[in-house]
């Protein structure tokens, strides 16, 4: 079996972050979103694996390289423009080849990983299987209804969603999708879409397996989504310093302090993680908060944020609920006038308390 993972796209509810990062490269609790999908096909035992990369194929390249760092082979696939997960598997019919394969969205994270995933599909005589959950808003996803434990109808971001079941991005395809993926239309959005070529299989009269999560599941395309996935992987999290961490300091809870960084004269209460190299001075860093690798954080109080490398952040009472770019300064100043100075990218979005 072989794997194919979606990592190219635009990012547009990420904006300004994804000017010029993938959004599938945003760390959670310190920790690259794409990596997780990746390890979880290595647990998988798949080794041949797919990446569909767009307009920042390069980012996507650095990071994940050839894949041994994974235990998998990479195999780099562009998409000239993001037209669909249908298109995706378009370009990407030579690596397929006719072996069975996962569909992964790289922006997707899945508590429960994927072995029992596959294994069911592997003993089934299905042509596809797809992954289930309930939601409370179903009009933003794939949504499935089922019969009699059957998979009947796929209908993509319906306005009047006919149940609560969304389609999580992790799908399992036999050869069989190709050929239906060959007749698409694009939709009313101008995509692809791989929920009309399953749609297909079920109307040419063939097995679509339905299979329920069980653990949380994460779509981290927008900012809330993304603050919740990484207070959900925190709140698993088990503490360990390689860092250092002075006698003035205290570490409550579960706390990740990771090589070289060095907390001074601070509090950190978990779950919470700060990264390489990163410095926490006189400072105060609350629960749910991921601090990526070379920050400085300074006579600063922050919680429930994720805060991406080179950044700094001074002075600051109090930060949360926030996700800050990468080389972001927020700092206060003494300069007259009193008022509040920015520059801010494009898209870039400041709130500020009454
Ligand atoms: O997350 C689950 C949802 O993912 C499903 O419920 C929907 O049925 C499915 O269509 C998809 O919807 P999204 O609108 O969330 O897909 P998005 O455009 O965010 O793309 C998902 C991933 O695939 C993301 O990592 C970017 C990548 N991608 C997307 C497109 C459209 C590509 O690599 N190429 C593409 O052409």
């Amino acid at each position: 079996m072989k794997a194919l993972v979606l990592s190219g796209g635009k990012g547009t509810r990420l904006r300004p972050i994804t000017h010029t990062s993938a959004k599938q490269l945003v760390p959670i609790a310190n920790k690259p979103i794409l990596f997780y999908g990746l390890e979880s096909l290595a647990a998988a035992g798949i080794k041949d694996v797919g990446i569909v990369v767009g307009e920042t194929h390069e980012s996507i390249k650095k990071s994940v390289g050839d894949g041994s760092s994974f235990g998998i082979r990479v195999t780099y696939i562009q998409q000239e423009a993001p037209l669909g997960l249908a298109h995706a598997v378009k370009i990407s019919r030579e690596f397929l080849g006719n072996d069975n394969f996962v569909m992964y969205l790289g922006d997707n994270l899945l508590k429960e990983g994927i072995i029992n995933f596959v294994e069911e599909f592997s003993k089934s005589q299905a042509a596809a299987q797809i992954l289930l959950t309930p939601v409370s808003n179903p009009q933003q996803f794939g949504v499935g209804v089922l019969r009699d434990g059957k998979v009947v109808k796929l209908i993509e971001k319906p306005k009047d969603p006919p149940s609560n079941l969304a389609l999580v991005g992790v799908y399992l395809f036999t050869p069989a999708i190709h050929k239906m993926v060959a007749t698409l239309k694009p939709s009313a959005r101008g995509e692809l879409e791989i929920t009309d070529a399953i749609q297909a299989l079920i109307d040419a009269g063939l097995e679509v397996r339905p299979h329920l999560v069980t653990g949380w599941w994460k779509d981290t395309g927008k900012l809330e989504d993304l603050l919740e996935a990484n207070r959900l992987i925190l709140s698993d999290i088990v503490s360990r310093t390689e860092g250092t961490v002075d006698a003035q300091s205290r570490l409550e809870g579960s706390v990740i302090i990771q090589k070289g960084a060095r907390i001074e004269n601070s509090t950190v209460r978990g779950p919470a993680i700060i990264g390489e190299r990163t410095v926490i001075r006189n400072s105060f860093i609350g629960p749910y908060s991921a601090i990526y690798h070379d920050v400085t954080i300074e006579d600063s109080e922050l919680e429930h944020s994720i805060l991406l490398e080179h950044s700094k952040v001074s002075q600051i009472k109090r930060l949360s609920d926030s996700l800050i770019g990468q080389n972001v300064e927020i700092i206060q100043t003494h300069v007259k006038p009193t008022s509040y100075r920015f520059m801010l990218g494009d898209s870039s979005r400041v709130e500020i308390p009454k």
